[in-house]
Order: structure tokens, then sequence, then C-alpha cells
């Protein structure tokens, strides 16, 4: 007979202070970035959590890892629920692992239950989410929905490694899990995160029903001027790059996000060669990464990104030039799987709002392929990609059940 299945909030705690440990950096972060061995340490203790349980365990050629319940129907694909377990350089304990620890939390409560599901449920711990070692970042989602992976193998990462022989190390170092081809089907994909910004623990609600996944573009700048003497080159002859792209980032600033309070824009790199402190650059190169929920916004800003450091280096009697090095257009959430979300939090009884992310996701990527949704809990004073991340006990639990709720319904339709 099968019981009604519960989160152990004790349990589901234990594990996020266990996963914690992996990589923990002094500061009460983490650093456990894409293939590293840390990043390895911690699929190993995955995996070995789920054996002990008498799941199994796959991984792909990407290193995405796969942890699977069997379902009463064979015929049906899996659901997928996870996240991923790699973190940035300084990063959080949660942001990641909160997702992938609540989802297998989620097939430990089943199985402790004896509950059936018609669908399979597998927990999935994407590879390589944050790009920070190897870029880009969503590499384990894209390959997963049909992006090339041997265009990456030739990546050099930040650290020098090359991916090909991280990536290789790090499948070999689980020889418990089979290797499985990318591109199997699914039936649907359940995502937790932690907002990364402040407007739910602003507005004092536990729980976000994420019903969209707003764009990003990423644009690389490179203003060209002659290199010349500090001391000597007067005003009249200079031709100075930092100016107009100092100039063009300051327009930016002015002009974009305050007249679309929708929009955002990040000069996040900026870098001046030769970089000397007594030379007129020869060039100065900076990042823009713009985000919008609105596909022809994206398109106009970067019209507007265009226009301004063109007359800017004009000003300068420089040159401007602009390559487009990322463009991840939004995604809308299935309205089903959105709905059983609302379904799951309202018989719940919290208090919630529908919101689109401000960040990108692995989920972004599974929404092309599958019914997709995210689920969101708050996170202190809004900080990600800071070791000062941190998520309220009660939080963490709470989002464990609405997922809880939400994948039952799911896997059962
Ligand atoms: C993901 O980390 C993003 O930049 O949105
Ligand atoms: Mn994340
Ligand atoms: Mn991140
Ligand atoms: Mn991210």
């Amino acid at each position: 007979m099968s019981l009604t299945p519960r989160i152990d909030g004790d349990r589901l705690l234990g594990r996020l202070d266990a996963f914690a440990g992996i990589g923990a950096t002094p500061a009460g972060g983490v650093n456990r970035q894409a293939f590293s061995v840390e990043d390895r340490r911690a699929r190993r203790l995955l995996a070995e959590l789920a054996l002990e349980r008498g799941f199994t365990v796959f991984q792909d050629g990407i290193a995405n890892l796969f942890i699977r319940r069997e379902g009463t129907d064979a015929t049906l694909p899996p659901l997928l629920i996870g996240s991923h377990l790699d973190s940035q350089p300084t990063g959080g304990r949660f942001d990641g692992a909160l997702g992938t620890l609540c989802a297998f939390e989620v097939l430990e409560a089943l199985e402790d239950a004896q509950a059936e599901t018609r669908m399979p449920v597998e927990v999935v711990a994407w590879a390589n989410e944050e790009g920070s070692r190897f870029a880009p970042g969503v590499m384990g989602s894209m390959a997963f929905t049909g992006a090339d992976a041997a265009t990456w193998k030739s990546v050099v990462g930040a650290d020098g490694a090359l991916l090909a022989a991280e990536l290789d190390a790090t499948i070999t170092a689980l020889p418990e899990a089979a290797l499985r081809p990318t591109g199997i089907p699914i039936s649907g994909y359940i995502e937790l995160h932690i907002e990364q910004g402040p407007s739910l623990e602003k507005e004092q609600l536990p729980i976000g029903v994420v019903t969209a996944v707003q764009g990003t573009r990423w644009l690389e700048v490179t203003t060209q001027g002659t290199a010349g003497h500090a001391g000597t080159t007067d005003l009249a002859y200079r031709r100075d790059p930092m100016v107009a792209a100092i100039a063009a980032i300051h327009r930016l600033q002015t002009t974009i996000m305050p007249l679309d309070s929708s929009a955002r824009l990040t000069v996040g790199r900026i870098a001046a060669r030769p970089g000397s402190i007594n030379a007129i650059p020869q060039s100065v190169a900076f990042t823009v990464d713009i985000r919008h929920p609105l596909a022809e916004q994206l398109d106009v800003i970067e019209t507007e990104v265009r226009q301004v450091c063109a007359a800017e280096a004009e000003a300068q009697h420089c040159t401007a030039m602009i390559k487009r090095s990322f463009d991840m257009p939004g995604a809308a959430f299935s309205p089903d799987m959105v709905n059983l979300v609302e379904e799951a939090v309202n018989s719940l009884g919290l208090p919630h709002k529908q919101m689109i992310s401000g960040a990108f996701h692995d989920a972004l990527f599974l929404a092309r392929v599958a019914p997709a949704a995210m689920i969101f809990v708050p996170c202190r004073d809004g900080l990600s990609h800071n070791e000062a991340e941190y998520v309220e006990p009660d939080d963490a639990v709470i989002g464990a059940c609405v997922l809880l709720r939400t994948a039952i319904m799911a896997a059962s339709p």
C-alpha cells in the first residue's frame, strides 16, 4: 500500500549542507566549476545517493547526469525534474544545487511512500550551466535539445584547460553511470531555482510561478583609434578609443533602461590594448549584455547600441566594430505546465505571483522540446552569483513541496 509522499525537510537541508561542502570557499560560497575535480565529486555523491536508493543512473556525452525511477507505463517518456550542480568561481551554495537536490528529494519522497507514477521520473543535473570556466553556459541543456556538442570540444577554459579532456575525465570518473545517447524524448521538465533577484523577498512571497524566460543577446564592441604617447599627444591629434567607449557606454546607460523599465543593459567587461598607463590605447573592447522579454525590443536595443557606438567613435575620429556573440531568444513556458504549478501552489495555500525570469536557465532550452515550467523561491537581498547567496531553510522546503506536488500531477496525467 502506498502512503502520501512527503518531503523530509531535515534530509533536504542536510543534503544542501553536504553539497555546499564540495568546493566550499572560505567566504561561505562554493567554487565548483564545470568539469572540475569538485564538480566530479558532487556528481559522484549524487550518483552514490541514487544507487543506494536503487535508482538507475545515466550520463550522456556532455556529462548531463540522470537518475531514474520507473513509472507504471513503460511506453511513456520520462518527466524530468532538476537543475545544475556546477557553480560560478565565487558562487553561492544554492544556485543550481537547490533545484537539483529538491528534485532528488522528490524522487526519494516518492520512493519512501512507494508511490506509483505513470511516467518514469528522472532527476537531471545539467552539465556546465554557468559557462564561467568553459563558455558558453547552458551547454548540457543545449546539447540535450539538439545543439552539436562537437563544436565545443576545442574550447579552452578560463584556466587554460581543454574542455575535451576535462569532459572526458568527468565522464570516466563515473563508470557506474551508463552512457546514453542525447535526444531521448521526454514528457516534460520542471526546474526549481532561486529567483536570483529581490522581488519575492521584497513582496514576502515564498513562491514565484515562472511563465517565461526573457531573451538575452551578447555583443562584443571594439573601438579602434591610434595608440600614442600620453604626454606628448595634443587633444587635436588624439584618436582615443577609450574616450569613444566611455562616451558610448555612458549614453547607453542614460537612455536604454531609464526609458524602458523592462530593458536591461550591462557592460560587464572592458579592456584596453595595449593597456599601458602612459599610452593612448590602440583599441578598447567591451561586452554588452542585453535582456528584454520582447524579442523585437532586443532588435531595437541592438540597433541603438550599434548607432550610439558608431556615433561616439566617429566623434573621436575612431571606428567601432560590433559582433553579436550570443543570441538566446526568450521562451514562454507551456500554459498547461504553468497551470500545474499554480494548482500545486494553490493546493498548499501559498501566497505567490506569476513572473518572468530575468536570468536564463536550462529550462529555456527544454521548453523548446517539451512542456516546461519553473518554480522560484526567494533568496536574501536578491543576491546570487555571490558567495553570500542565502535561502531561508523554510523557503527551500516549501519549494520542494511545490515541486513534489507538481511532479506528481505531471507524471500521472
Ligand atoms: C544566467 O546565469 C544568466 O546570465 O542569466
Ligand atoms: Mn543557476
Ligand atoms: Mn548561475
Ligand atoms: Mn544561470
